[in-house]
């Protein structure tokens, strides 16, 4: 058996969390594989609207199994409070998840180092969520972190006080303009380790073993991946990223899978983009136009609740992100979005001074760059289509040019925020 990886193909919220709890029922396993509380997947079913951060969007169905991959960050109390949440819509969640002993802790200082860090970079900020991410992977990869293995560990309080220490150092040094509330932390710090408590009654093992064991008894596995690739570490529009692996090398490195286990790798993409936070944006339109998406496609961050930056399709960085992650089918999202639109414009290419291109420049934000669009009729009303052949020629025509321009079939078209609201071909 091969592990199908499913990711967003732009500055993240495309809708994952839909596709992952409609694809769930193929699968025994979802894992996500990156990311943390960062993330939030929206599930609607029927009534019950749910925001996931940390849990993968496998948790609704009754037979999957969801992990917690090593290259996942977890914040303990978002975590417990992400788990109380579940359980509360009569889930037994402990039956149904498991957290790799290799993924990193978020203390509550990682947190005020994230704020500190936008604090100083000031009109530069990067428009981080707040939850500590950043700093956190940096405890990682400067091999400071603490990780869910260690919690087990007789000396742990010990290495905790330690990293706590280092932390408040750097506070009251580096960072030291940077006010921050006293009480506040240390009553996170109290809070924490009751959360940590908590999760040393959950399933926590090394988790590699598990999905390579359950490939080999053919089991079938999902990808979940958070963020987008255009807010990779490395192929994103740096410095304006998350600190992870976004694109598909990474649930290789995030759930220990060899590169030849990958199968079908899914993209997931909106009708159009958005992006929260700051950074270059080519196709952002600030106008109605850009209001109008905002407000009928209800474009306000699931974690933070921040407005959402909109504009036209983009098909130079969908283009890249395709190949950056060998995406072998597609999937559109929040089509509905733009029925009421008479003209939708897609930007084809950009001109940087007087050169034409499709490719994504190494600096994105570069001026001299304007995105060059090709319009195309609106389709009107389809949120109560039920089949793919039913959906008016001027959707299909859309469908049809970015089939051509990135060379990859769009197999599944999502038309509402619920399950049934989704066309497969
Ligand atoms: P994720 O981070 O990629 O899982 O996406 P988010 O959950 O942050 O944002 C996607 C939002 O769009 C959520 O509120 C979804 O309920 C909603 N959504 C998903 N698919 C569709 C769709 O096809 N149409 C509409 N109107 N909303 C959708
Ligand atoms: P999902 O999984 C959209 C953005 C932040 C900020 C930048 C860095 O729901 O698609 P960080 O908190 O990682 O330091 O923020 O990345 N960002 C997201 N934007 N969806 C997300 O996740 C995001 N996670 C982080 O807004 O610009
Ligand atoms: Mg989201």
């Amino acid at each position: 058996m091969k592990v199908d990886i499913l990711l967003g193909l732009q500055w993240g919220d495309e809708g994952k969390g839909k596709v992952v709890d409609v694809l769930a029922p193929k699968y025994d396993i979802v894992a996500r594989f990156q990311g943390g509380p960062n993330a939030g997947h929206t599930l609607e079913i029927g009534t019950v609207k749910y925001v996931l951060h940390t849990i993968p969007s496998g948790i609704f169905n009754k037979n999957i199994l969801n992990v917690i991959g090593n290259g996942v960050v977890i914040d303990p109390i978002s975590f417990m409070e992400e788990v109380r949440g579940i359980e509360a819509l009569g889930i037994d969640i402990c039956q149904h998840l498991i957290i790799s002993t290799r993924a990193h802790l978020i203390l509550p200082t990682h947190r005020l180092l994230d704020a500190s860090s936008e604090a100083q970079k000031g009109h530069e900020k990067i428009g981080s969520t707040l939850k500590g991410i950043g700093p956190a992977y940096m405890d990682k990869t400067g091999r400071n972190g603490l990780r869910i293995g260690d919690i087990l560990e007789p000396d742990f309080d010990k290495r905790y006080q330690f990293l706590l220490e280092k932390h408040k150092h750097i506070l009251a040094t580096t960072a030291a303009g940077f006010q921050y509330d006293v009480e506040k932390l240390a009553a996170d710090e109290k809070k924490w380790m009751e959360c940590i408590n908590f999760i040393r009654t959950m399933k926590c093992m090394d988790t590699e073993y598990l999905l390579n064991d359950a490939l080999k008894s053919g089991k079938k596995i999902l990808a979940e991946g958070a963020q987008g690739s255009l807010l990779d570490i490395d192929f994103g529009s740096y410095p304006f990223v998350t600190s992870s692996s976004t694109t598909c090398a990474g649930a290789c490195i995030g759930l220990g899978l060899a590169p030849a286990a990958i199968g079908n790798v899914v993209g997931v993409f909106k009708a159009y983009c958005t992006r929260v936070g700051s950074g270059p944006f080519p196709t952002e339109q600030l106008n109605e136009i850009g209001d109008k998406i905002c407000t009928i496609g209800k474009e306000f961050g699931s974690t933070t609740g921040r407005r959402r930056r909109c504009g036209w399709l983009d098909i130079p960085t969908l283009k890249r992100a395709i190949i950056l992650n060998g995406v072998t089918c597609l999937n559109m999202m929040k089509t509905d979005v733009l029925n009421s639109f008479d003209e939708i414009e897609v930007c084809t290419h950009y001109m940087i001074g007087d050169k034409k291109t499709d490719q994504v420049p190494y600096d994105l934000g570069t001026p001299s760059l304007k995105a060059v669009y090709q319009k195309f009729k609106g389709w009107g009303e389809i949120t109560d289509i039920s089949s793919y052949d039913k959906l008016p020629e001027e959707l299909k025509e859309y469908i049809r040019f970015i089939e051509d321009a990135v060379g990859v079939p769009i197999k599944m078209i999502s038309v509402g925020p619920e399950r049934n609201q989704t066309l497969t071909r």
